[in-house]
């Protein structure tokens, strides 16, 4: 038996790897093209495991994935291979339509021509699942109640609109040609390996830089934060439960401001690392000018899938952001690893 995880060495597809195999012994063949955002040293710990097969390839490839498939035989693929910033989709979509709507579009073809000539029993029991966003539902009012499942598509960003696009061929495949693929829309993710141009890591590690730390417009924008731990045993439950065809909301109950978010995050610095001068983190905060269409608000109704799964988050808030503050304060090497490079020039183009 195996599984094909597609962006495996990204922020949530490589803790989701790890996470894996440190409960099965089913082998993982790992298919990333090793954009920016894709790093090999996330699955260090899995050199010379050959319970993990790593292919560096692009969703794009029809050829390349259908020949993996024919050759590794798997019963799952589980796709989290995306661009996945929005400010770098709004500085050049060209990626996020190439990676998001072609590469899914060329993955459920690839899947198609295989799973349409598995025996039946192989045949039924094989799942396409396809990581998606909140994103997807657009921008919420202060007092609107949180995304189900139902609620319409509305996205805003290149980023969103792709994740939409991708999600309307994944469930065409299912209703056109009867694929069983499965759906997943998360609420935004941190923890472990996160790429640092996400808030999160990016206010550690600015913060621990003597840096300033930049908040968009006025800091109110609210988001639903879930501990990535959490979203990958989601996913596997949903793999192994979920009905096919059908669409699962993801979140973990925890809206905060992003201003909120980066108060938190400096006074779990202050308790951990103090400043050498004894002041607050939190002198290091800047109000820089908005994102260009900026999402006020997402929420995410994920009581679908506690009812029907039984499936709830472990950490809170306060649990899984303490462990993720001393996480990047105890892995220097992986973190200098992704500071070098093109991490830097993004940087410089950003602020
Ligand atoms: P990420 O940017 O950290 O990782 C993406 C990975 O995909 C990288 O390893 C990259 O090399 C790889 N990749 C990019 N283009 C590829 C291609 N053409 N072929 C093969 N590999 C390619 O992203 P992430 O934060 O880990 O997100 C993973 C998935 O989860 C995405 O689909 C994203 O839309 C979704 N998602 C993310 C969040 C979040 O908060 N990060 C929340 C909900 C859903
Ligand atoms: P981000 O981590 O980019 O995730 P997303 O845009 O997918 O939600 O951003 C989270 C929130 O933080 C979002 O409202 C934008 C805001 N933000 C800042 O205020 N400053 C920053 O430097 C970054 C990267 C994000």
């Amino acid at each position: 038996m195996c599984v094909f995880v597609t962006g495996g060495a990204g922020f949530i597809g490589g803790n989701f790897v790890l996470d894996w195999l440190a409960q099965s012994d089913e082998l993982v063949v790992n298919i990333d093209k090793l954009t920016y955002a894709g790093n090999l040293q996330t699955l260090a710990s899995l050199q010379g495991d050959d319970r993990h097969v790593f292919v560096q390839a692009d969703i794009a490839d029809f050829e390349r994935i259908a020949e993996l498939l024919r050759t590794h035989q798997p019963r799952a693929l589980i796709n989290f291979a995306a661009e996945s910033h929005v400010d770098r989709s709004i500085h050049g979509p060209g990626e996020f339509i190439q990676t998001n709507v072609v590469g899914t579009f060329n993955l459920l073809e690839a899947c198609r021509g295989y799973w349409s000539e598995l025996p039946a029993a192989q045949r039924a029991g094989f799942r396409f699942l396809h990581v998606s966003t909140d994103e997807v539902y657009g921008s919420l009012t202060a007092d609107a109640p949180a995304f189900t499942e139902g609620h319409r598509y509305e996205p805003n960003s290149p980023y969103s609109a792709s994740k939409a696009a991708s999600d309307h061929l994944v469930r065409a495949w299912h209703h056109t040609y009867g694929l069983p693929v499965l759906t997943t829309h998360c609420s935004n993710n941190y923890g472990p390996y996160h790429f640092p141009e996400k808030l999160i890591p990016l206010v550690i590690l600015r913060a621990l830089a003597g840096e300033a730390l930049p908040i968009y417009g006025d800091g109110q924008q609210v988001r639903d934060w879930l501990y990535v731990k959490d979203h990958c045993s989601a996913i596997r439950r949903v793999l192994e439960q979920g009905q096919v065809g059908e669409t699962y909301n993801v979140g973990g109950w925890n809206e905060k401001s992003n201003l909120e978010v980066v108060h938190t995050l400096c006074d779990l610095l202050d308790e951990q690392r103090p400043r050498a001068d004894g002041r607050s983190y939190r002198e290091q905060i800047r109000f820089v000018q908005d994102r260009p269409g900026h999402d006020r608000r997402y929420a995410i109704d994920a009581s679908r899938l506690e009812r029907e799964l039984g499936w709830r988050p472990q950490e809170t808030f306060a649990s899984g952001l303490q462990q993720t503050v001393t996480w990047y304060l105890h892995n220097t090497a992986w973190i200098e690893g992704v500071t070098s490079g093109s991490y830097r020039q993004w940087l410089a183009q950003q602020y």
